[in-house]
C-alpha cells in the first residue's frame, strides 16, 4: 500500500532547467494593469524566473456561471513570458466565487455540528459536492485548453494547500462508498470499528456516518476512517483536476502545496500522485527552533519528492496569522532560503511577490512589501536571487543523502492523537519533533520514511512513536535489524494494528521480542513538568513498567528507572542492534543516545566538532555550512574548497558572520 512507484517521466528539473527556481505567487488581478510592467521590471532586476499565477483567481475567470474571462490572464501570461519569466499556472479551485455557493448550497461544507461554511473567506468547498466537482472540472479543462501550450507554462499546481473536512449529508455518502470499498460488508466495517462496544452495531449501511458530534467519545476507528477517507477524497479532487490538465498539456509536470506536517493529508500516498513535490513552510523568526523546523519539514518533503522539491510558499518577513508577527532579521530569509536549497530544493519560492494592500493577508509580507522596492526585505530577497542564479548550475539535480530514516505514518497520528488515551500531552508531531532535533543538533542528516518503505538502503532507522503499526510495516521493521540494520524506537510503537485494535499482549509481539520485552506491564504517563529520574538522565512525558528478558537472553538494561513506583525497570533496553526507549528522555539525552548508536552504526556528521549553532549538509558534492546564530564562528573544515557565495578560498578554517552561509565546493 505504501510501496513507492516509479516518477514519471516530467519533473521539477524540467521546469528548473538548471536553474533554481526563483519567485512566487503573484497576484496581479488585486492590482491596476499599470503595476504589471512595474512588476516585471522589479522581477528581472531581483532574478525572479517563475511566478505562480492563477491560485485565487476563479471569480476573475468566471464572474458568473459558465462564462469565462480570459483576456487579463492572456495579456499577463504574454508579459511574464516576454520577460523571461516561466508560469507555475494554479487551478483556481480552492475559492469558489460566491455565485456558486448562492446558487449551490450543497458545493458548502458543515462542520461536525452541522453548521456551514460559507463563503467570504476561502476554501469553502465540499470536496464531496458533486455540483463542486462539475464546476471546477470545467474551469480547469477551459484554462488547461487554453494555456496548455503556453510558452511561459512550466508547471501546473492544482489547487491550494487541500485542507478540508466535511461532515454534511453529501459527505455521508462518499463516506459510505470509501468504505464499502474498505470493508465490502457492514459485518466487517462492524468488526474493524468494534461496534460491540457501546452498542453500535449498524445493521444498514444508511447509519452510518461521519463522526459528528456526539454527546460523549466517538468511535475512534471511524474517526480513523474519516480521516483516511478526508485525505483520499481530497486527492480524488487533485487528480481529477491533474488529469484535465495532463491530457492538454503531457509534459508540463503537476504538483499541489502541502502545508508542513499538516494532519489532513497524508503526503506519502499524495507524493506518489505528483511530478513535483511542494511545500509551503513558515518557521516563526522568533523560534529559538525555528531553522530545525525547517530542516525537518525539508527532511520530509525531500523523502516525499526522493529527490528534488520546490519550497512553494515561504515569507520575506512577517506572516500574519500568529499572535504576535515577527518580521525575519536581516540576513534569516537568505540563510533559511539556502538551508531549503541545502536540503534538496530546486525552487525557492513566496508568498507573495506584491504584498496586498487590502483583503485579509494585507498584513502578510511580500517580495516587494509596502514600503517598495527600497524596501530592506525587497533589497535581501534581490541579494538572494543574484546568489541562487550564480549556484544554481552547481546544485540542481543534486542528490542531499542520508543514512537516517526516521519513520512517520499519518495513520499512526491519526489513531494516536484522539481523545480517550493514557494522556492527552503525548503528541505525536512533538515527538517526532523532539527526535528529530536530536539527530539535528548532532549534526546529522536525516530521511523520513513510512515504516512499509524499504529501509534496506539505511544504516539507522529510529521510529519516534508509532502507535499503529500494520502487520507489514512490523514485519519489515523486524527483517530490517535482522538483515543487518539497526533501530531504535520510542514508546508507544506498535500498539494498534490498522482497525486500532489494540495487540495482544498490549504491544505487538514481534517487537517485543525484537527488543527484549517479556511483559508489557503498565504506561505510566508524566504529569507536564515531571521527571523520572534513570541512570545518566531524567526522562519526560512517559515511562512505562517493563519485564525485560534476560542479559543471557540478549536484553541489556542501558538504562533504569530510579525511584518511585519503577525503580529499577529499564527505560532503555537494546537487544542485539535494536533499542527501545520506553521514556522521552531530555533533549541533550536523547542527542547523546542517538549520536552514540549511530556512531556504532557507522553514522557520522558531514563534518566533526561543529558548534552548535552550525549546521552542515552535503548536497551532491557540495558542503553546505549555515551558521543559525547571531554570533560569527569559526568552523574548521579540513582540506581545501572554494566558496561559491563569497567568491573566496577556504582552507582549513571557514568565518561565518551572523547568519552566514557558505556552500564550498572543492
Ligand atoms: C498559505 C496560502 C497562501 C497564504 C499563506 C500566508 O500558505 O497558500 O495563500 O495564505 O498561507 O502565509
Amino acid at each position: 500500500m505504501y510501496a513507492t512507484s516509479p516518477r514519471r517521466r516530467v519533473g521539477l528539473a524540467d521546469a528548473a532547467r538548471g536553474r533554481v527556481l526563483f519567485g512566487g505567487d503573484y497576484n496581479p488581478e488585486q492590482w491596476p494593469e499599470e503595476t504589471w510592467s512595474e512588476d516585471v521590471r522589479l522581477m528581472r532586476e531581483a532574478g525572479v524566473n517563475s511566478v505562480t499565477l492563477g491560485v485565487f483567481s476563479w471569480a476573475k475567470i468566471e464572474p458568473r456561471p459558465g462564462v469565462r474571462e480570459f483576456g487579463w490572464l492572456d495579456r499577463l501570461m504574454d508579459l511574464v513570458h516576454a520577460n523571461g519569466i516561466g508560469v507555475v499556472l494554479a487551478t483556481p479551485t480552492s475559492s469558489p466565487p460566491p455565485w456558486l455557493g448562492r446558487l449551490h448550497p450543497d458545493t458548502l461544507p458543515r462542520d461536525a455540528d452541522g453548521r456551514t461554511e460559507w463563503w467570504g473567506g476561502r476554501q469553502h468547498f465540499s470536496h464531496s459536492s458533486a455540483t463542486y466537482r462539475r464546476y471546477a472540472a470545467a474551469v480547469t479543462e477551459d484554462l488547461a485548453a487554453r494555456y496548455g501550450g503556453h510558452p511561459a507554462l512550466t508547471m501546473w499546481h492544482i489547487n491550494n494547500e487541500y485542507c478540508t473536512y466535511d461532515w454534511g449529508d453529501e459527505a455521508a455518502g462518499t463516506f459510505r462508498r470509501w468504505l464499502r470499498d474498505r470493508y465490502g460488508t457492514l459485518d466487517a466495517l462492524n468488526a474493524a470499528w468494534g461496534t460491540a462496544f457501546w452498542s453500535q452495531g449498524y445493521g444498514d449501511w444508511q447509519e452510518v456516518l461521519p463522526p459528528r458530534r456526539a454527546h460523549y467519545l466517538n468511535n475512534p476507528t471511524q474517526v480513523l476512517d474519516f480521516k483516511r477517507y478526508t485525505s483520499d477524497l481530497l486527492l480524488e479532487c487533485y487528480a481529477a483536476e491533474r488529469d484535465i490538465v495532463r491530457r492538454h498539456s503531457p509534459d508540463i509536470p503537476v504538483t499541489t502545496n502541502f502545508m508542513p506536517m499538516w494532519a489532513g493529508q497524508d503526503a506519502w500516498r499524495w507524493a506518489e500522485e505528483e511530478d513535483v513535490v511542494s511545500v509551503d513552510l513558515y518557521p516563526d523568526p522568533r523560534d529559538p527552533f525555528g531553522a530545525q523546523e525547517g530542516a525537518l519539514v525539508q527532511d520530509m518533503t525531500r523523502s516525499q519528492a526522493r529527490g528534488p522539491w520546490m519550497l512553494m510558499e515561504q515569507a520575506a518577513g512577517a506572516v500574519n496569522w500568529r499572535g504576535v508577527n515577527h518580521p525575519k532579521p536581516r540576513g534569516l530569509n537568505r540563510l533559511w532560503s539556502l538551508q531549503a536549497v541545502a536540503r534538496g530544493a530546486d525552487a525557492v519560492c513566496y508568498f507573495q511577490w506584491r504584498q496586498s494592500r487590502q483583503g485579509a493577508e494585507k498584513f502578510h509580507s511580500g517580495m516587494v512589501g509596502h514600503a517598495g522596492e527600497r524596501g530592506r526585505a525587497h533589497q535581501e530577497i534581490k541579494q538572494l536571487g543574484a546568489e541562487l542564479r550564480r549556484i544554481g548550475p552547481a546544485v540542481t539535480g543534486r542528490h542531499t543523502p542520508a543514512e537516517i530514516a526516521i519513520l512517520h505514518d499519518w495513520n499512526a497520528w491519526w489513531a494516536g492523537a484522539q481523545d480517550g488515551r493514557p494522556s492527552t500531552e503525548v503528541d505525536p508531531p512533538q515527538v517526532l519533533r523532539a527526535w528529530h532535533r536530536a539527530l539535528w543538533e548532532a549534526h546529522l542528516t536525516t530521511d523520513f520514511a513510512h515504516p512499509e518503505h524499504d529501509l534496506t538502503a539505511y544504516r539507522l532507522v529510529v521510529v519516534p512513536q508509532l502507535y499503529l503499526l500494520t502487520d507489514t510495516a512490523i514485519d519489515r521493521l523486524v527483517a530490517y535489524v535482522r538483515g543487518g540494520g539497526t533501530l531504535v524506537c520510542g514508546f508507544l510503537t506498535g500498539i494498534a494494528d490498522e482497525d486500532d485494535r489494540v495487540r495482544s499482549g498490549g504491544m505487538d509481539e514481534r517487537l517485543r521480542e525484537l527488543f527484549g520485552i517479556r511483559t508489557l506491564h503498565e504506561w505510566w504517563p508524566l504529569d507536564p513538568g515531571e521527571y523520572a529520574e534513570c541512570d545518566g538522565f531524567r526522562g519526560t512525558l512517559w515511562t512505562e513498567e517493563i519485564e525485560a528478558l534476560t542479559r543471557a537472553e540478549g536484553a541489556v538494561a542501558v538504562s533504569r528507572y530510579q525511584g518511585g513506583e519503577l525503580d529499577g525497570l529499564p527505560a532503555v533496553l537494546n537487544r542485539d542492534r535494536a533499542w527501545y526507549v520506553s521514556t522521552l528522555p531530555e533533549p541533550a539525552a536523547l542527542r547523546e543516545l542517538l549520536r552514540g548508536v549511530a556512531a556504532d552504526a557507522g553514522v557520522r556528521p558531514v563534518l566533526e566538532g561543529l558548534p552548535a549553532q552550525v549546521e552542515a549538509v552535503r548536497r551532491g558534492d557540495l558542503l553546505f555550512v549555515l551558521n543559525h546564530g547571531r554570533d560569527p564562528v569559526t568552523v574548521a573544515v579540513p582540506g581545501e574548497y572554494r566558496d561559491l557565495l563569497g567568491e573566496r578560498r577556504v582552507a582549513g578554517a571557514l568565518e561565518l558572520g551572523r547568519y552566514g552561509v557558505a556552500v564550498l565546493s572543492s
